[in-house]
């Protein structure tokens, strides 16, 4: 099998947001994709160990924030290689409340879901969300995954579902 196959899937980069308990929180997910349009709704993969995992599980809710190319590539590190687990992780990060869902600054445009479904791997819970708002926050462009790793130089976390290829 030729692993160089997956590699070449196309992805965004994104901020998966929630509220645990009132405190905003979320992780960078590559892994988000649209399954219909009507109802329009989105799917993400979400590692186990990932304590957004959790988080959405409880609150029952997301939200896919698109981060830009010119978004400050610290918000893609600070919630991608630490958790919120023991980390505040939008401590010093600007954001505002969009369909009643935390959406960073930084991000570009954001789209809120209602878990419909979730479907359990190995690794990840793939939850499927129907989206109950969404909006453009400002004129950007759309990060790709390349984008990520050839221009920003990014690294692959270990909990991205793409991390071993
Ligand atoms: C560019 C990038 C893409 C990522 N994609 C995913 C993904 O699609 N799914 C996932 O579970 N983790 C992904 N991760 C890893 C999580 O963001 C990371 O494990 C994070 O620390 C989890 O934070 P949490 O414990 O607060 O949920 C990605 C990380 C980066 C940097």
């Amino acid at each position: 099998m030729d692993k160089n196959a997956l590699r070449s899937l196309s992805y965004g980069v994104y901020t998966v947001t929630a509220w645990d308990n009132g405190r905003p929180t979320g992780c960078t997910a590559n892994s988000a994709m649209q399954i219909t349009s009507s109802p329009a709704t989105i799917a993400v993969s979400v590692n186990h160990d990932n304590y957004t995992n959790s988080v959405i599980k409880e609150l029952g809710k997301f939200a896919i924030c698109v981060i830009a190319e010119d978004s400050d590539a610290a918000v893609i590190g600070r919630f991608g290689f630490m958790s919120g687990r023991d980390t505040d992780k939008f401590d010093g990060i600007p954001y505002s409340v969009r369909g009643m869902m935390p959406v960073p600054d930084a991000a570009c445009a954001y789209i809120c879901c209602n878990v419909v479904d979730t479907m359990e791997t190995a690794t990840h819970t793939v939850f499927l969300g129907e989206v109950t708002d969404a909006g453009v926050t400002r004129q950007a462009t759309p990060m790709t995954y390349a984008y990520y790793h050839n221009v920003i130089k990014g690294k692959t976390a270990k909990n991205a579902p793409t991390a071993n290829f």
